[in-house]
């Protein structure tokens, strides 16, 4: 395939790149930009673990296409904490235990920041739907749902 030139910001830092159409966002970051905090379970829109956020907005990197984000800001989990400082959504999940392996934490902190960013964490019940994309097989979720109300109040 023929590669194409793409600009993407990611974590406040602007690339450059040349890339074929058929690579997914999900694995320009961790393969070429060696941001490996973003993970790859399914690979196709099931799990939740590769989420991240384009200009603001949390999309599955691995149905993303890289060079439709040519232009945009994207932001992963390594760009949620201020150098040492880390993001309040991530200071809750150690606080309220809201992960057991680890490997969908990246992905539900991504979307837990846009669950209150996009104004779904009304209710237990909506945080639950909203967050219903991101599955963790160590059943976190109780946790999860705490350290998001925790965030929101
Ligand atoms: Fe993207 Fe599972 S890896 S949803």
């Amino acid at each position: 395939f023929e590669k194409m030139p793409v600009n993407i910001t990611v974590n406040g830092a602007a690339h450059k790149l040349s890339i074929e159409p058929r690579v997914t966002l999900l694995d320009l970051l961790r393969e070429q930009l060696h941001l490996t905090g973003t993970k790859k379970g399914c690979d196709y829109g099931q799990c939740g673990a590769c989420t991240v956020h384009v200009n603001g907005q949390r999309v599955n990197s691995c149905l993303t296409l890289a060079i439709t984000v040519d232009g945009k800001k994207v932001t992963t989990i390594e760009g949620l904490a201020k150098g040492e400082e880390l993001h309040p959504m991530q200071e809750a999940f150690i606080k309220h235990d809201g992960f057991q392996c680890g490997y969908c934490t990246p992905g539900q902190i991504m979307s837990a920041v846009a669950c209150i960013r996009e104004g779904h964490a009304g209710s237990e019940a909506e945080i639950r739907e909203y967050m219903s994309g991101n599955i963790c097989r160590c059943g976190a979720y109780p946790n999860i749902v705490n350290a998001i109300q925790e965030v929101k109040n």
